[in-house]
């Protein structure tokens, strides 16, 4: 019998869920399915115990799911199965006489913050994972989860060294032009390259220099900038416009885009969320981090979406509300 892993109830470590809480806004959108390692390699309870375990030696896996002619879950036979049968003897016996029967399986649309709870709740090396069908799909280990855990870990640290490489001063990337006039600037956002995004807020955060704005709130005005400048390039086909202007000590940033919004902008705020595909976060975009940095970086931030495009203000007050004068 395999015992429905939906049906168990779950008692958490504490301790131990605490110390993973701060990855839980990184990982809330991930399911099993993006854990799993694919295909999973299954043998059929008709295999012998021998077959098992050329199995295991030539994958170099320690665990095999057993499943019938339907790829559902019926068993596992582990490491330590095979050890028993080359003790006792009987390793040419078929599988379904000495596998495992009450295996502990996750699903494909278990969040992992669940997966997490059931790696820590059970002590095993692998879990299969199955698909609405009861089909086996994928197995995952802590290995698996790690690695998932390192690869958003990963995505987060490019997405700000790529940010920090650009803002550096003496690194500008600008070939367009600017407008930078009194206290008023504006720059026209017109490429989807990934690799020139950022120019706008780059000059911008000279802009902001030479008119002495205080450092820090340079700082947070060019970062905050940067992801909403980027968030077009990446999401609204390149095609925008930066509008700022300084004034008693504030700066106010409007960002515009003919792109086609954001469906649900609550949802989009969140960290971790992201559209992008898996080739764009490689490149240190795409970590789901750009709307969450606005809103820790900014003083006020306005968001209007339509399927026409995205209006977005994004104020920063300075401390110094003599600062922002125009030169
Ligand atoms: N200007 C925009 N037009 C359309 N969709 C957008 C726009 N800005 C953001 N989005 C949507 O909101 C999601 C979250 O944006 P956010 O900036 O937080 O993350 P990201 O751009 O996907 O990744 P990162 O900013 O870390 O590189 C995006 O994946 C995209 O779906
Ligand atoms: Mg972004």
């Amino acid at each position: 019998m395999v015992i429905l892993i939906a049906e168990l109830y779950v008692t958490p470590s504490k301790k131990k869920i605490l110390k993973y809480e701060h990855f839980d806004s990184l990982l809330i959108h991930d399911h099993a399915l993006d854990v799993m390692s694919t295909p999973p390699i299954t043998l059929t309870k008709e295999a012998t115990m021998r077959e098992a375990k050329a199995l295991m030696r030539d994958h170099r896996i320690s665990g095999v799911p057993i499943v019938d002619d339907k790829e559902a879950l019926v068993g596992l036979v582990t490491l330590e199965n095979i050890i028993i049968a080359l003790e006792n003897n009987f390793i040419d016996d078929p599988i379904e006489k000495h596998m495992v029967r009450d295996v502990v399986y996750l699903k494909d649309d278990m969040d992992v913050s669940t997966v997490l709870e059931y790696l820590m709740t059970y002590n095993f090396g692998r879990y299969p994972v199955i698909d609405k069908n009861n089909k086996v799909v994928g197995v995952i280990t802590y290995g698996d989860l790690a690695l998932h855990i390192l690869e958003r870990l990963g995505n987060v640290y490019l997405h700000e060294k790529k940010r920090e490489e650009i803002l550096m001063p003496g690194k500008s990337l600008l070939s367009h032009d600017s407008y930078g006039n009194g206290d008023f600037y504006s720059y026209i956002i017109d490429s989807s390259d990934l690799d020139l995004a950022g120019q706008g807020s780059t000059s911008f955060k000279k802009f902001l220099q030479e008119h002495e704005f205080p450092p820090e709130d340079t700082r947070r005005a060019s970062i905050s900038l940067y992801e909403a400048e980027v968030n077009v390039v990446l999401h609204a086909y390149g095609k925008g416009e930066i509008r700022a202007y300084l004034k008693g000590g504030q700066v106010f940033m409007l960002v515009t885009d003919n792109g086609p919004g954001i469906d649900d902008i609550e949802l989009a705020m969140q960290p971790g969320w992201t559209t992008a595909s898996d080739e764009v976060r490689e490149r240190g975009f795409g970590a789901g981090m750009g709307l969450d940095n606005i809103k820790k970086y900014s003083d006020k931030l306005i968001i209007l979406s339509s399927n026409a495009g995205v209006k977005m203000e994004i104020v920063i007050v300075s401390e110094d509300k003599n600062k922002g004068v125009p030169t």
